[in-house]
Protein backbone atom coordinates (compact mmCIF):
# COMPACT_ATOMS: atom_id res chain seq x y z
CA UNK A 1 0.00 0.00 0.00
CA UNK A 2 1.38 3.55 -0.33
CA UNK A 3 1.35 6.41 1.43
CA UNK A 4 0.31 9.74 0.63
CA UNK A 5 0.12 12.80 3.33
CA UNK A 6 -3.05 14.10 2.99
CA UNK A 7 -2.12 17.98 3.87
CA UNK A 8 -1.41 20.89 2.64
CA UNK A 9 1.10 21.97 4.62
CA UNK A 10 4.80 22.03 3.85
CA UNK A 11 6.58 21.42 6.87
CA UNK A 12 4.64 18.54 7.65
CA UNK A 13 4.88 17.08 3.96
CA UNK A 14 8.42 17.68 4.88
CA UNK A 15 8.49 15.52 8.19
CA UNK A 16 6.61 12.77 6.42
CA UNK A 17 9.26 12.89 3.15
CA UNK A 18 11.88 12.79 5.53
CA UNK A 19 10.79 9.52 7.16
CA UNK A 20 11.35 8.23 3.91
CA UNK A 21 7.86 6.52 3.49
CA UNK A 22 6.16 9.04 1.27
CA UNK A 23 4.76 8.47 -2.36
CA UNK A 24 2.50 11.03 -2.62
CA UNK A 25 0.45 14.22 -1.50
CA UNK A 26 -3.18 14.87 -1.60
CA UNK A 27 -4.67 18.91 -0.67
CA UNK A 28 -8.19 19.74 -0.97
CA UNK A 29 -9.36 23.32 -1.01
CA UNK A 30 -9.94 22.73 2.70
CA UNK A 31 -6.16 21.94 3.36
CA UNK A 32 -5.65 24.83 1.27
CA UNK A 33 -7.36 27.38 2.85
CA UNK A 34 -6.16 26.02 6.33
CA UNK A 35 -2.45 26.91 4.82
CA UNK A 36 -3.78 30.77 4.24
CA UNK A 37 -2.93 30.40 1.00
CA UNK A 38 -4.47 33.47 -1.10
CA UNK A 39 -5.01 34.03 -4.84
CA UNK A 40 -4.74 31.73 -7.55
CA UNK A 41 -0.82 32.50 -8.58
CA UNK A 42 0.04 31.54 -4.81
CA UNK A 43 -1.94 27.86 -5.07
CA UNK A 44 0.00 27.34 -8.06
CA UNK A 45 3.25 28.16 -7.28
CA UNK A 46 2.37 26.14 -3.70
CA UNK A 47 1.13 22.96 -5.76
CA UNK A 48 4.76 23.51 -8.04
CA UNK A 49 6.24 23.41 -4.08
CA UNK A 50 4.62 19.93 -3.33
CA UNK A 51 5.83 18.71 -6.77
CA UNK A 52 9.43 20.04 -5.84
CA UNK A 53 9.44 18.35 -2.04
CA UNK A 54 7.60 15.05 -3.06
CA UNK A 55 8.71 13.10 -5.67
CA UNK A 56 4.89 10.83 -6.03
CA UNK A 57 1.75 11.80 -7.22
CA UNK A 58 0.24 14.82 -5.93
CA UNK A 59 -3.53 15.71 -6.45
CA UNK A 60 -4.89 19.42 -7.00
CA UNK A 61 -8.20 19.92 -6.65
CA UNK A 62 -10.48 21.59 -9.43
CA UNK A 63 -13.53 23.95 -7.59
CA UNK A 64 -15.34 24.11 -10.58
CA UNK A 65 -18.50 22.51 -10.84
CA UNK A 66 -19.21 22.03 -14.53
CA UNK A 67 -17.65 20.05 -16.95
CA UNK A 68 -16.06 23.69 -19.03
CA UNK A 69 -14.64 24.73 -15.75
CA UNK A 70 -13.23 21.31 -14.14
CA UNK A 71 -11.69 21.06 -18.05
CA UNK A 72 -10.45 24.34 -18.44
CA UNK A 73 -9.05 24.33 -14.34
CA UNK A 74 -7.74 20.76 -15.02
CA UNK A 75 -5.88 21.61 -18.09
CA UNK A 76 -4.10 24.35 -15.63
CA UNK A 77 -3.05 22.37 -13.08
CA UNK A 78 -2.27 19.13 -14.85
CA UNK A 79 0.42 21.44 -17.08
CA UNK A 80 1.95 23.01 -13.93
CA UNK A 81 4.31 19.58 -13.13
CA UNK A 82 4.31 16.27 -14.47
CA UNK A 83 3.46 14.67 -11.41
CA UNK A 84 0.02 16.68 -10.67
CA UNK A 85 -3.22 14.56 -10.55
CA UNK A 86 -6.33 16.25 -11.43
CA UNK A 87 -8.99 16.25 -8.17
CA UNK A 88 -12.34 16.07 -9.58
CA UNK A 89 -15.42 15.85 -7.06
CA UNK A 90 -17.75 12.69 -7.80
CA UNK A 91 -20.51 14.48 -9.68
CA UNK A 92 -21.76 14.02 -13.28
CA UNK A 93 -19.93 17.16 -14.80
CA UNK A 94 -16.96 15.43 -12.76
CA UNK A 95 -17.57 12.10 -14.58
CA UNK A 96 -17.56 13.60 -17.70
CA UNK A 97 -14.65 15.82 -17.32
CA UNK A 98 -12.84 12.43 -15.89
CA UNK A 99 -13.88 10.66 -18.99
CA UNK A 100 -12.41 13.73 -21.05
CA UNK A 101 -8.75 13.72 -18.99
CA UNK A 102 -8.34 10.19 -19.50
CA UNK A 103 -8.84 10.30 -23.06
CA UNK A 104 -6.20 13.08 -22.91
CA UNK A 105 -3.83 10.88 -20.95
CA UNK A 106 -4.20 13.40 -17.78
CA UNK A 107 -4.51 11.52 -15.02
CA UNK A 108 -7.67 12.12 -12.35
CA UNK A 109 -8.45 11.06 -8.72
CA UNK A 110 -12.46 11.30 -7.93
CA UNK A 111 -12.83 12.51 -4.64
CA UNK A 112 -15.75 12.59 -2.38
CA UNK A 113 -16.88 8.88 -2.74
CA UNK A 114 -19.10 7.31 -0.66
CA UNK A 115 -20.23 4.71 -1.94
CA UNK A 116 -19.41 1.62 -4.20
CA UNK A 117 -21.39 2.60 -7.01
CA UNK A 118 -19.89 5.78 -7.58
CA UNK A 119 -16.51 4.13 -7.13
CA UNK A 120 -17.79 2.12 -10.58
CA UNK A 121 -18.36 4.72 -12.32
CA UNK A 122 -15.21 7.02 -11.66
CA UNK A 123 -13.57 3.58 -13.21
CA UNK A 124 -15.71 3.37 -15.89
CA UNK A 125 -14.84 6.65 -16.74
CA UNK A 126 -10.86 5.79 -16.28
CA UNK A 127 -10.15 7.75 -13.06
CA UNK A 128 -6.89 6.74 -11.84
CA UNK A 129 -7.53 6.73 -8.36
CA UNK A 130 -10.78 6.36 -6.64
CA UNK A 131 -11.01 8.40 -2.71
CA UNK A 132 -13.50 7.12 -0.41
CA UNK A 133 -13.67 8.88 2.46
CA UNK A 134 -13.61 6.15 5.17
CA UNK A 135 -13.99 8.87 8.19
CA UNK A 136 -16.34 10.67 7.19
CA UNK A 137 -18.93 7.95 6.44
CA UNK A 138 -17.83 6.68 10.21
CA UNK A 139 -19.31 9.95 10.98
CA UNK A 140 -22.67 8.49 9.53
CA UNK A 141 -22.90 5.65 11.92
CA UNK A 142 -21.97 3.33 9.25
CA UNK A 143 -19.01 1.44 8.05
CA UNK A 144 -16.04 3.17 6.00
CA UNK A 145 -13.45 0.39 5.83
CA UNK A 146 -16.19 -2.14 4.83
CA UNK A 147 -16.85 0.30 1.94
CA UNK A 148 -12.71 0.02 0.99
CA UNK A 149 -13.42 -3.49 0.90
CA UNK A 150 -16.42 -3.74 -1.53
CA UNK A 151 -15.10 -1.61 -3.94
CA UNK A 152 -11.95 -3.86 -3.67
CA UNK A 153 -13.87 -7.04 -4.36
CA UNK A 154 -15.60 -5.24 -7.64
CA UNK A 155 -12.47 -3.63 -8.96
CA UNK A 156 -10.91 -7.70 -8.56
CA UNK A 157 -13.92 -8.95 -10.12
CA UNK A 158 -14.14 -6.15 -12.94
CA UNK A 159 -10.53 -5.91 -13.46
CA UNK A 160 -10.57 -2.03 -13.19
CA UNK A 161 -7.00 -0.70 -12.80
CA UNK A 162 -8.34 2.46 -11.29
CA UNK A 163 -6.70 2.39 -7.71
CA UNK A 164 -8.58 2.54 -4.22
CA UNK A 165 -7.32 5.60 -2.20
CA UNK A 166 -8.63 5.44 0.97
CA UNK A 167 -8.82 9.06 2.28
CA UNK A 168 -10.48 10.90 5.20
CA UNK A 169 -8.33 8.87 7.77
CA UNK A 170 -8.49 9.85 11.04
CA UNK A 171 -6.08 7.56 13.49
CA UNK A 172 -3.84 4.82 12.94
CA UNK A 173 -6.12 1.82 13.20
CA UNK A 174 -8.16 3.10 9.84
CA UNK A 175 -4.33 2.87 8.35
CA UNK A 176 -3.79 -0.96 9.36
CA UNK A 177 -7.90 -1.84 8.46
CA UNK A 178 -6.99 -0.22 5.10
CA UNK A 179 -4.08 -2.07 3.60
CA UNK A 180 -6.05 -5.13 4.97
CA UNK A 181 -8.90 -4.34 2.84
CA UNK A 182 -6.84 -3.84 -0.04
CA UNK A 183 -6.40 -0.24 -0.48
CA UNK A 184 -4.09 0.43 -2.73
CA UNK A 185 -2.83 3.70 -0.76
CA UNK A 186 -3.86 5.62 2.03
CA UNK A 187 -3.78 9.26 2.49
CA UNK A 188 -3.46 10.10 5.81
CA UNK A 189 -2.77 13.05 8.03
CA UNK A 190 0.65 13.19 10.01
CA UNK A 191 -0.72 12.22 13.24
CA UNK A 192 -1.93 9.26 12.14
CA UNK A 193 1.22 8.10 9.92
CA UNK A 194 3.41 9.21 13.15
CA UNK A 195 0.30 7.19 15.39
CA UNK A 196 1.70 3.92 13.93
CA UNK A 197 4.96 4.04 15.27
CA UNK A 198 3.54 4.18 18.65
CA UNK A 199 3.44 0.59 21.58
CA UNK A 200 4.41 1.18 24.98
CA UNK A 201 6.11 -2.39 25.31
CA UNK A 202 8.68 -0.58 22.17
CA UNK A 203 9.12 2.08 24.68
CA UNK A 204 9.68 0.01 27.92
CA UNK A 205 11.80 -2.64 25.89
CA UNK A 206 13.90 0.06 24.50
CA UNK A 207 14.28 2.07 27.96
CA UNK A 208 15.71 -1.74 28.73
CA UNK A 209 17.75 -2.22 26.63
CA UNK A 210 19.45 1.05 27.05
CA UNK A 211 19.86 0.42 30.68
CA UNK A 212 21.22 -2.71 30.28
CA UNK A 213 23.77 -1.51 27.73
CA UNK A 214 24.83 0.89 30.42
CA UNK A 215 26.50 -2.20 32.10
CA UNK A 216 28.31 -3.23 29.69
CA UNK A 217 29.82 0.13 27.94
C1 LIG B 1 -8.99 13.32 0.48
O1 LIG B 1 -8.26 13.43 -0.47
C2 LIG B 1 -9.44 14.43 1.32
O2 LIG B 1 -8.51 15.48 1.19
C3 LIG B 1 -9.46 14.11 2.80
O3 LIG B 1 -9.00 12.81 3.07
C4 LIG B 1 -10.71 14.49 3.49
O4 LIG B 1 -10.60 14.14 4.84
P1 LIG B 1 -11.48 14.77 6.00
O5 LIG B 1 -12.76 14.00 6.09
O6 LIG B 1 -10.64 14.57 7.23
O7 LIG B 1 -11.69 16.21 5.67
Amino acid sequence: MKFFIDTANLEQIKEAHDLGILDGVTTNPSLMAKEGIKGSEAVMKHYVDICEMVEGDISAEVISTDFDGIVAEGLVLAALHKNIVVKVPMIKDGVKAIKYFTDKGIRTNCTLIFSAGQAILAAKAGATYVSPFIGRVDDMGADGVELIYQIRRIFDIQGYKTEILAASIRNALHIIKCAEAGADVCTCPLDSILGLLKHPLTDSGLAKFLEDAKKFA
